[in-house]
């Protein structure tokens, strides 16, 4: 299959560079990811580890043929703007594929491209990109894929097996949706709390102010998805977030990385969009909206 992963950075090269091995990959990042690896190699260590030189550019100016599958992996609120810079190289047969975190990417991808074209995926691997050239892969996970309407069509099988066949475990979901769901309300109260305290995700269940804090924001966000018509349960969801919590004690959230690197947050495609949701669907946001607030005041 012809690949092209939009956003070479930890999750993108992690996934490009295994999809590799029996695809033809292109990815697409910045210049001193590009430079480092052009002039030696993409090093993965970690729970992966291996050398390729795999194929980069920073554009997809000189792609000739549209891929049969474009991965974006940028972060969500960059996910406008990469796509303009790529619509060239999509064809009516490319598949837009979404992996990113956040309730607003599917929205911000149907502004450029056919929704028919557009699939999405979650996946609780977690990678960082310490510096150009290199990938952590940090803890493996689990990758749902899903059509938006649910269906088992044989384009989701055959992107599946792909990914399976490149030791990505991976399965198909009925209800894509849901899944985006449920990792954004896990993440509305990880993300936010772990970089306003600026802790170890562990640290949300030692201290009991914070654990009751996880416990409301879970609460609210449960709240406004089923407003949306998700049907999730509260319980459900709350032992969700503290599993979460469990596994990834010691590691810092994704939030609390590009806060201390000085850069954008993704805030306002997990909390901004549920607290924009609940104010439509007219449930209360007080929780999502001080953690919103305090993040962005930080960050000003
Ligand atoms: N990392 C994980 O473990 C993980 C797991 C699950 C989901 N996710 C989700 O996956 C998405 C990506 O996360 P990530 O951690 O991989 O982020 P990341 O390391 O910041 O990777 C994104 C990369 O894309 C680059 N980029 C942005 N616009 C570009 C463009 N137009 N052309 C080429 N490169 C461009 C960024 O460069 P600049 O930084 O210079 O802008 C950055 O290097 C997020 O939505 C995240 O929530 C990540």
């Amino acid at each position: 299959m012809n690949i092209v992963v939009l956003g070479a950075g930890a999750i993108g090269s992690l996934f490009g560079a295994l999809l590799s091995k029996k695809n033809n990959v292109m990815l697409i990042g910045r210049a001193p990811h590009v430079n480092a690896i052009r002039k030696g190699s993409l090093k993965i260590e970690g729970k992966t580890q291996f050398n390729k030189k795999v194929p980069i550019m920073l554009s997809v100016n000189d792609i000739k043929n549209p891929p049969d599958l474009l991965i974006i992996t940028v972060k969500s609120y960059d996910t406008e703007d990469a796509l303009k810079k790529a619509r060239k190289i999509i064809g009516s047969n490319t598949t837009i594929l979404s992996f990113q975190n956040g309730l607003d990417n599917i929205d911000e991808i149907g502004k450029i491209v056919d929704r028919k074209q557009t699939i999405a995926g979650v996946t609780t691997h977690g990678s960082i990109f310490p510096e150009p050239g290199l990938i952590r892969h940090t803890g493996k996970g689990k990758t749902v894929f899903g059509e938006l309407d649910g269906k088992k069509t044989e384009r989701i099988k055959n992107i599946v097996n792909i990914f399976n066949e490149a030791g990505i475990e991976t399965t198909i979901s009925k209800n894509i949706v849901k899944e985006i769901w449920i990792k954004a309300i896990v993440n509305s109260s990880i993300n936010p709390l772990t970089t306003i305290f600026q802790c170890k995700n562990g640290y949300l269940l030692e201290n009991p102010i914070l654990e009751k804090i996880v416990e409301k924001v879970c609460e609210e966000s449960t709240n406004i998805a089923n407003a949306e018509g998700l049907n999730l349960s509260f319980e459900d969801m709350f032992q969700k977030t503290r599993e979460v919590i469990e596994d990834t004690s010691e590691n810092y959230s994704s939030m609390l990385q590009s806060f201390k690197k000085g850069k954008k947050t993704e805030i306002e495609s997990i909390n901004g969009k549920i607290i924009d949701i609940g104010k439509i669907r007219g449930v209360d946001t007080l929780m999502n909206s001080i953690l919103a607030y305090l993040v962005n005041f930080m960050a000003d």
